[in-house]
C-alpha cells in the first residue's frame, strides 16, 4: 500500500504515523508514506496558497492550482491516476467496510485542505471520494487522513503481527468484540471468567460469541441489524432483548428504583 499525503503540513503527518506499529510496516517496506507539500506547487511569488473568498466571507479557500499541480505531478511520476480522498465533514463517514475496501487499493492520496476548505474546481476535477471521520468540524484534514491511514494499514497483510487479530474483533461481522482479561486469574478481588481458564476451545468460543452479541446490543445495537448470526445466536440474542425488557419494565413495581440498569 502507498499513501500520498497532498498538505500544507507535512510534518505533522509524518511525525505522526512514523512510530509504532505503522511506522514499523513502513520501514519493513509493508506500506510508504509520501508527503507532498502543496505550498511547493504554487507559482505566486509569495509563496501564497489560499486567498479570500469570491462573494466575501470568513476565512481563506485553498486556491485550485496548487492542489491540481501537485496531484498531476504526482500522477505523473507514478504513472497511474490514483483514487483521491478528500477528508471533509461533508463526506460519507468513514467506517470499517471503507477501510476494508480502501485496503484493496495500490495506491491511495489524501488531500487535505485548510482553511475555509479548497476551491471546488480543484475538488471537481480530481476527487474522487469524500470522507469524514464524524459529525464534528476539525482545523484540517490531516487528523482525518491520519485516522484512516492508521485503520486502512492494520488490514495490509503482515501489518499486524498476528493477522487474526484483525479480523476477530470489533465491527467484524457488525458485532463488538468480547471482553479480554491477562494474568492475574484474580485482580482486587475480581475473578477472570472461569471458562477461558477452562481450555475447552469450544466453549471458549461460544462464550466469546455471546459475549460480543450482549455487548453489541447493550452499546451499538444500531449494529445488529447487519450482523450475522447463526439461527442459535438469534435465539440468544432474543433471550438477551427480553432480559433487558424485564429489567427495564419490572413485572414487580417494588424492583423498580429508577435506575437505568443498562
Ligand atoms: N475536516 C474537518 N473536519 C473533518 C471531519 N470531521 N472529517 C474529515 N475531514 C475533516
Amino acid at each position: 500500500m502507498n499513501y500520498h499525503i497532498l498538505t500544507l503540513f507535512p510534518e505533522m503527518v509524518s511525525d505522526g504515523l512514523n512510530t509504532s506499529i505503522i511506522g514499523r510496516a513502513a520501514a519493513k517496506g509493508l506500506l510508504s508514506i509520501e508527503t507532498v507539500n502543496i505550498r511547493d506547487y504554487t507559482k505566486e511569488k509569495h509563496g501564497h496558497v489560499d486567498d479570500a473568498p469570491y462573494g466575501g466571507g470568513a476565512g481563506m479557500v485553498m486556491q485550485a492550482a496548487p492542489v491540481c499541480d501537485a496531484y498531476e505531478a504526482l500522477c505523473g511520476r507514478l504513472g497511474k491516476r490514483p483514487r483521491v480522498l478528500y477528508m471533509t465533514p461533508q463526506g460519507k463517514v468513514f467506517n470499517q467496510k471503507i477501510a476494508q475496501e480502501l485496503a484493496q487499493e495500490e495506491d491511495l492520496v489524501f488531500l487535505c485542505g485548510h482553511y475555509e476548505g479548497i476551491d471546488e474546481r480543484a475538488l471537481e476535477r480530481i476527487v474522487t471520494d469524500y470522507l469524514s471521520i464524524g459529525d464534528y468540524v476539525l482545523t484540517g484534514g490531516e487528523l482525518p487522513a491520519m485516522v484512516m491511514i492508521d485503520c486502512i494499514s492494520r488490514l495490509v497483510p503482515g501489518v499486524l503481527n498476528n493477522d487474526a487479530s484483525a479480523e476477530i474483533e470489533s465491527f467484524h461481522d457488525n458485532l463488538l468484540e468480547y471482553p479480554q482479561y491477562t494474568r492475574p486469574e484474580v485482580y482486587e478481588g475480581m475473578q477472570v471468567p472461569e471458562v477461558l481458564l477452562s481450555g475447552h476451545h469450544k466453549n471458549i468460543e461460544t462464550w466469546r460469541r455471546q459475549q460480543s452479541i450482549r455487548r453489541t446490543l447493550e452499546r451499538r445495537p444500531d449494529l445488529l441489524a447487519e450482523a450475522n448470526l447463526t439461527d442459535k445466536e438469534r435465539k440468544y440474542l432474543e433471550e438477551l432483548r427480553r432480559e433487558l425488557a424485564e429489567k427495564r419494565d419490572p413485572i414487580d413495581p417494588s424492583d423498580e428504583d429508577g435506575q437505568d440498569p443498562v
